[in-house]
């Protein structure tokens, strides 16, 4: 039944149940999993770890690619196995333990965390615990449904448990792509000239003796979390396409724009949905998961090409898209995160990155990651590999959070994730700012007319008019900078 699977028949032995294989895990490893925001985790071997941390003292680092799907970072939380997570992750009860102290949050930009590891300053990789549709013949390891970190932890790691899943399609051999980047200080550009540049093997390549256990699973991905598109997400999306057009009516883009990057969640999946509904064509993405919006625009003939590291969908559309991926294969590609990711190669590509704010200021500094400047909600995760290198660092938002009590735009914002450098355009449902070549002063009244709230405009424009009377290149009143912060943690409203 898996002997078409694992193809090296000198590994068929090492077959194990994912208890026995768990055992490779010792207290105080650094484990490396597969895994990109919800898609391709290792599924089992990580249940059997959090079973056995009942009975024994058992503490890991676990490393992946970004978050991990079928409650496995709840239940790791609450079987309190982890004491240190990198890095990125999106469960509400492993937030828990972060904000509590009780797990040390490595919060890194995504295309970061193997370099870090290739070059010792952090890890080494003990366990690598990989999830793949196949093995092949020369006991190379195809991925499943994302790519993320996987490549490298398997090169790195000591030992490497594979997870066969039985569920993942045979329909995604063929679709990675996987680089590894050669040593620094003398290495090669990577090769990527366009979104569609094949550049590695398809197949994750190492030493089949590497490969300790293999255990065979069934489990399917989750499904993704994102809410459909609604008012303010149309609106917001709205707002994009018009300033996209004008760009092109000025002669700065052509209606193919530049390749595409989209966040993840419930916005950025919205914006890149309303694209349907624009004159733009042969569009093409750069970008790291695929949500059910790609796979739209591939639909409504508008997209040709989308490389990514991960593919994430709703569970309609996994329904639509999986019994029938060779259909989209000749347009799909998934990379290594650090690829995607690559700074060199967004600057190269000149990618229109979108991505979306907890929170931005009447500046245009950008908060994606703490609530109320102290809890975690998610990570920088891609955000920022983007932002800093784009052709265009777009971030969105809905203007008000928690029915009105919030302002996402605020005087100073409480955390900073991208500063008023790496940032060019804002958008809420009320408008979009475009703050290229715009001197703080210029860039104040036009984020608070655009895109605040009205229920908050009067509020914020008092404060900017107050700081401007105090004087300096970037007005604040600073003794108030945060109170809208301090109001709402003492009165649950920031009017
Ligand atoms: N203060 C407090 N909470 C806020 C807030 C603010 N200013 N703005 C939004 N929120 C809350 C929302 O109320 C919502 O809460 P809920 O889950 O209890 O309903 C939650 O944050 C998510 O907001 P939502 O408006 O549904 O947006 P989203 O699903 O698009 O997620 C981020 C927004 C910022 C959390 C998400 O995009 C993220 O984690 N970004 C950082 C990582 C990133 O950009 N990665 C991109 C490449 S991987």
């Amino acid at each position: 039944m898996y002997e078409d699977r694992v193809r090296n028949s000198a590994l068929l032995d090492r077959i194990v149940s994912p208890e026995e294989a768990a055992l490779l895990i010792k207290d105080g490893m650094m484990v490396g999993m597969s895994g990109f925001t919800r898609a391709g985790e290792a599924k089992a071997v990580p249940m059997a770890l959090a079973a056995r941390a009942k009975t024994e003292p058992l503490k890991i680092t676990l490393v992946t690619g970004a978050s991990l799907g079928n409650d496995l970072d709840k239940t790791l939380a609450e079987a309190h196995v982890l004491s240190r997570r990198m890095p990125f992750q999106a469960d509400p009860a492993l937030r828990k333990a972060i904000n509590a102290g009780e797990v040390m949050f490595v919060d890194q930009h995504l295309s970061e965390t193997v370099e870090m590891l290739r070059t010792r300053q952090i890890g080494p990789v003990d366990v690598a615990v990989i999830e793949a549709v196949a093995i092949t013949e020369q006991g190379g390891i195809v991925p499943t449904t994302s790519v993320g970190n996987s490549a490298s932890f398997a090169i790195l790691a000591e030992k490497v448990i594979v997870e066969i899943n039985l569920s993942q399609s045979t329909q995604l051999e063929g679709l990675h792509d996987i680089y590894i980047p050669t040593h620094r200080p003398v290495r090669m550009p990577i090769p990527v000239v366009s979104p569609e540049s094949r550049v590695g093997v398809p197949f994750i390549p190492i030493d089949p003796n590497k490969i300790a256990a293999i255990v065979i699973t069934e489990k399917l991905d989750s499904s993704s979390t994102i809410l459909p598109p609604d008012d303010g997400t149309r609106a917001i999306a709205g707002h994009l396409s018009d300033f996209l057009q004008n760009e092109v009516k000025r002669g700065r883009l052509s209606n193919s724009l530049q390749p595409l990057q989209a966040g993840i969640g419930t916005i950025a999946n919205a914006v890149l949905h309303g694209l349907i509904d624009t004159p733009f064509h042969d569009l093409k993405m750069y970008s790291e998961v695929l949500q059910d919006s790609t796979f739209d625009l591939f639909d409504a003939g508008k997209l040709d090409f989308a490389s990514g590291s991960s593919i994430t969908l709703s569970a309609e559309k996994y329904k639509e898209v999986f019994p029938q991926l060779n259909k989209y294969k000749s347009r799909l590609m998934l990379r290594p995160q650090e690829i995607s990711n690559h700074p060199e190669v967004v600057r190269r590509l000149g990618i229109i990155g979108i991505n979306t704010a907890l929170e931005f200021d009447i500046y245009g500094n950008v908060n994606s990651t703490h609530v109320g400047g102290t809890r975690m909600m998610n990570g920088i995760g891609g955000s920022g590999d983007f932002a800093r290198n784009g052709y265009l660092s777009i971030f969105v938002t809905k203007a008000t959070a928690k029915d009105g009590k919030i302002s996402s735009v605020v005087p100073m914002v409480s955390h900073v994730d991208h500063n008023e450098h790496d940032v060019d355009i804002l958008a809420t449902e009320f408008g979009l700012a475009d703050l290229r070549g715009l001197a703080p002063r210029e860039r104040a009244p036009l984020i608070i007319q655009n895109c605040c709230d009205p229920i908050y405009r009067d509020q914020l424009m008092d404060y900017y008019k107050r700081a401007v009377a105090r004087g300096g290149h970037t007005p604040h009143v600073m003794e108030e900078a945060l109170s809208w912060h301090v109001r709402l943690a003492e009165t649950g409203s920031m009017i």
